[in-house]
């Protein structure tokens, strides 16, 4: 994944740095290794926490009208992280965890960041100009 100016710069730092974040430990893991993905994933899922975590106190302070929309995309996405690690012990585990870490969550990274953290953004700019 790269992070990329013209889709993922919301030009508001703290979610900046944290999506930027994502991707430096998303990038970290070396193909065929199912440990590497075990432990990227179990990193990336810690800082997951916190980045959300940043997001939510920034949707109270605001008073965002659609907070419960985004954390729930938010709980959704740390349940299924959770879940595909949970399940990582068996070899079929390993290659589910691999297919979700490959082909789902960079594409969710994607459609929240250009959908849900981009409005979030767009509102705390309107409110504060
Ligand atoms: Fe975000
Ligand atoms: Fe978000």
């Amino acid at each position: 994944m790269e992070f990329l100016t013209d889709k993922h710069l919301l030009n508001f730092e703290i979610m900046d740095d944290l999506h930027k974040e994502f991707i430096e430990i998303y990038n970290s893991v070396e193909e065929n290794n199912y440990k590497s993905y075990k432990n990227v994933i179990t990193k990336l899922l810690e800082q997951t926490k916190r980045h959300f975590s940043e997001e939510e106190k920034l949707m109270d302070l605001y008073k965002y009208p659609r907070f419960k929309e985004h954390k729930d995309e938010h709980n959704k996405v740390l349940k299924e992280m959770e879940y595909f690690l949970k399940n990582s012990h068996s070899i079929f585990g390993q290659k589910i965890l691999k297919s979700y870490y490959t082909q789902k969550l960079p594409y969710w990274f994607d459609l929240h960041l250009t959908t849900m953290d981009r409005d979030l953004v767009y509102f705390i700019k309107e409110k504060n100009s």
